[in-house]
C-alpha cells in the first residue's frame, strides 16, 4: 500500500514504520493518524510480521505533537472527536497489538508524539531526543492517553511535574524514570532496536501475545491483571508454541515457533 505521510515496509519479519512528514516535525495531522492505524493494522494482520519498529523521518523528530495548525481552530465538539478517534485508531490500536512494537525516538518526542512512544510496548531512545507532554502551555492537554499512560510509566508525581510545567526531559532523564527502556548514539539507534526486535523474534509469538494482554489487563478499567493471567497461562497450554517449546527444551533444540 503506499501512503502520503508515511512510509512503510517489512524486512526479516520486522515492519518498519517512519512517520514522513519531517519539515513538519513529523506532526501527526488526521490524515497521517488515519495512515498509521492501518499500516499498525496491516502488521497485526501479517503473520510473517513479528516485530514492529516505528520511527521519525529526519534526524531532528520522531513526532512533535499532534498537528497544531489542524486543530487550532476546532470547536469543543471536534476537539472531543479528535482525541476520541486518535485514540480507538491510533494509541490503544498500537497498546493492545499482539505484535510487539519498539518507538526508536530519534528526536522530539512531544504531546502526541510522546503519547505514540508510550503506546508503543518498548522505547529505545536516541541521546539526543527530548520528550514532553506540552500541551498546557497551548491551553489544551495531553488528548492521546498521556496523562494515563505517563503516570503509569513514570508515576503520578513525575508525570503531573512533565505535564504541569510543560518541559522537556532529555533521554538520560527519561532513562532514569522509566519512561525510555534504552539510550543509545544516534548512529546506533536502530542497531539496537533491531537487536532487541531479534531477541523477540526467538520466542513464541503467541505466548508473546497472549502475555501483552495480560501486562495490559492490569491497567485497565474492570479487568484484574492476575485473572487475566491465569486466563492466558492456562490457553498457552493448547497452543502449538507451547507444545514445540517445551519439547524443543526437552530435546535440547532450538524451537521453532508457527505462533500457532
Ligand atoms: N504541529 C504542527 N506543526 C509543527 C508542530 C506541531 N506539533 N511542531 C513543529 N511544527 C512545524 C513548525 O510549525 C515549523 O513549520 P514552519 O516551518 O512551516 O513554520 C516546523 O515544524 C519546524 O518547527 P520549528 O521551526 O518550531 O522548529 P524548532 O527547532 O524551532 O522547534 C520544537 C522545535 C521545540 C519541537 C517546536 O517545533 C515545538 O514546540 N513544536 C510543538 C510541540 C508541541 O507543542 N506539541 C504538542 C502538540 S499538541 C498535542 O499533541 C495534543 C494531543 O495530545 C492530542
Amino acid at each position: 500500500m503506499s501512503y502520503n505521510n508515511i512510509l512503510s515496509e517489512v524486512e526479516n519479519g520486522i515492519q518498519h514504520i517512519t512517520v514522513n512528514r519531517p519539515k513538519q516535525l513529523n506532526a501527526l495531522n488526521k490524515e497521517t493518524i488515519e495512515e498509521l492505524s492501518q499500516a499498525f493494522q496491516s502488521a497485526e494482520d501479517d503473520k510473517e510480521v513479528q516485530v514492529v519498529i516505528v520511527t521519525g523521518s529526519g534526524d531532528k523528530a520522531f513526532v512533535a505533537g499532534a498537528d497544531i495548525k489542524e486543530f487550532a481552530s476546532f470547536s469543543v465538539e471536534q476537539g472531543k472527536a479528535l482525541a476520541a478517534e486518535g485514540q480507538k485508531k491510533l494509541f490503544d490500536l498500537v497498546a493492545h497489538m499482539g505484535t510487539p512494537v519498539i518507538a526508536a525516538v530519534n528526536g522530539f518526542a512531544l504531546g502526541g508524539g510522546l503519547e505514540l512512544a508510550m503506546s508503543c510496548h518498548v522505547r529505545v531512545a536516541s541521546d539526543q531526543a527530548k520528550m514532553g507532554l506540552p500541551e498546557v502551555s497551548l491551553g489544551v492537554i495531553p488528548g492521546y492517553g498521556g496523562t494515563q499512560r505517563l503516570a503509569h510509566l513514570v508515576g503520578k508525581g513525575k508525570a503531573l511535574e512533565m505535564i504541569t510545567t510543560a518541559g522537556m526531559i532529555d533521554a538520560h532523564d527519561a532513562h532514569r524514570w522509566g519512561l525510555v527502556n534504552q539510550v543509545t548514539a544516534p548512529g546506533e539507534l536502530m542497531d539496537a532496536c533491531l537487536k532487541m526486535a531479534g531477541k523477540m523474534k526467538k520466542n513464541s509469538p503467541k505466548a508473546i501475545a497472549a502475555a501483552i494482554a495480560a501486562v495490559n489487563a492490569g491497567y485497565e478499567t474492570g479487568k484484574n491483571g492476575f485473572d487475566e493471567e491465569i486466563k492466558r497461562f492456562g490457553e498457552a497450554f493448547g497452543t502449538a508454541d507451547f507444545k514445540e517449546g517445551t519439547t524443543a527444551f526437552m530435546e535440547k533444540r532450538k524451537a521453532n515457533f508457527t505462533g500457532e
